[in-house]
């Protein structure tokens, strides 16, 4: 094994029941060593994501064996490597790492990471703190926009719209001559969003939304919707849609089922389907791969940068997952593992 000093001991945040932030602990755990094809990554800082409220209720798509230190990415140094050529490769390096459901997540000060998609190297212009967040969803707006163009799509809806993700694929797509059709819930959100230079941003709680977002997918001939929300949202965007359209979700923020109308899928031939990022990913070749990470990298300090609200150190994670869950329009939270 290659590595630089490493301590015994670290501080980790751990899951002990799928009950939510309440369930979360802070202890001195082992520092893991790194397997064949593995490396230890020393984490500065990771933010904290839907997939990981879901991962804490045992609601996301893996399901980790109790106990275990949860988080879905982040950013650090790679401090050891285990056997394989692709370790020494990363040894020293400043990565973004990525937890796929194995072992034990982002959220402690050491993590082991496979160097087989669990760690990407990043350029010198991108700070751990925006590296911490330069996996997830700067890569899904490129997805999105990428299913988009090859679709034929000119014109999208999109749910949660004044999320980090949205706000992504908002100027990404802007950027691309693609028209958003952005569904919020709140008119702070619709603010936020047009402040930044989107055109059309609609409230589901205005008593006309359901005429409003008819009108829109009219206008623009939108028939590819990205859908977070789930609920009876999914099936007021489906009925918004012309015929032969499509409703991807791609997240279950009302924790509820996506609705459908039978009209709408038989006699319409609209259709719902869904993204989950690490399968798009893997339809790649290594070198689509590469390149779609090195645009990712190029863009991360304009179209796919994240605002971040606040930071919490890592001793502090219930509290932080707390603050996140009471608000999270505005801006990442990160943990911080360097923090003293
Ligand atoms: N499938 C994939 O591979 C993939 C990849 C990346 C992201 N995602 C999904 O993308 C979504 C956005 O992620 P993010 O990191 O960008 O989120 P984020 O920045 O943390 O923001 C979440 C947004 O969702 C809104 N929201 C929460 N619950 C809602 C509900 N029930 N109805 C409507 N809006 C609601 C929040 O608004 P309030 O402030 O009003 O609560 C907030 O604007 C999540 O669902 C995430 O799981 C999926």
């Amino acid at each position: 094994m290659t590595q630089t000093q490493v301590p015994e001991q670290m501080t980790a945040v751990v899951l002990d029941a799928f009950s939510g932030a309440e369930a979360l602990r802070v202890e001195q755990r082992p520092v893991p060593k790194p397997g064949k094809n593995e490396v230890l990554v020393k984490v500065a800082a990771a933010p904290i994501n839907p997939s990981d409220i879901a991962t804490l209720a045992g609601r996301y798509g893996f399901k980790p064996e109790l106990p275990f230190t949860p988080g879905g990415e982040g950013a650090g140094t790679v401090v050891a490597a285990g056997p394989g050529a692709m370790g020494r490769y990363f040894m020293g390096k400043r990565v973004a790492c990525l937890w796929g459901g194995q072992g034990n997540g982002v959220w402690a000060e050491y993590m082991v990471a496979s160097t087989r998609g669990g760690v990407l190297p990043l350029d010198d212009s991108v700070s751990l703190e925006q590296g911490a967040m330069s996996t997830i969803n700067p890569m899904t707006a490129i997805a999105f926009t990428e299913i988009a163009k090859k679709g034929g799509h000119k014109a999208i809806v999109l749910t949660a719209a004044a999320s980090a993700l949205g706000q992504k694929v908002n100027r990404l797509g802007r950027s691309e001559g693609m028209q958003i059709i952005n569904i919020v819930r709140r008119d702070k959100q619709v603010e936020i969003l047009k402040e930044q230079g989107a055109t059309v941003v609609l409230n589901s709680t205005d008593a006309d939304f359901c005429e409003q977002l008819r009108e829109a997918c009219i206008q623009y001939d939108a028939r590819l919707a990205f859908d977070a929300v789930a609920g009876p949202l999914a099936r007021q965007v489906l009925d918004a849609m012309p015929p032969h359209s499509k409703l991807t979700v791609f997240g279950g923020l009302s924790f509820k089922p996506a609705e459908a109308s039978p009209d709408a899928l038989i006699f319409k031939s609209k259709s719902i389907g869904g993204f989950w990022l690490g399968p798009w990913i893997a339809t790649k070749n290594p070198i689509q791969i590469l390149r779609t990470w090195r645009r990712a990298q190029k863009l991360i300090t304009s179209d796919l940068k994240s605002q971040i609200r606040t930071e919490y150190p890592l001793e502090q994670a219930k509290q932080a997952v707390l603050d996140y869950q009471g608000q999270m329009t505005g801006g990442k939270i990160l943990l911080r593992m360097d923090s003293q």
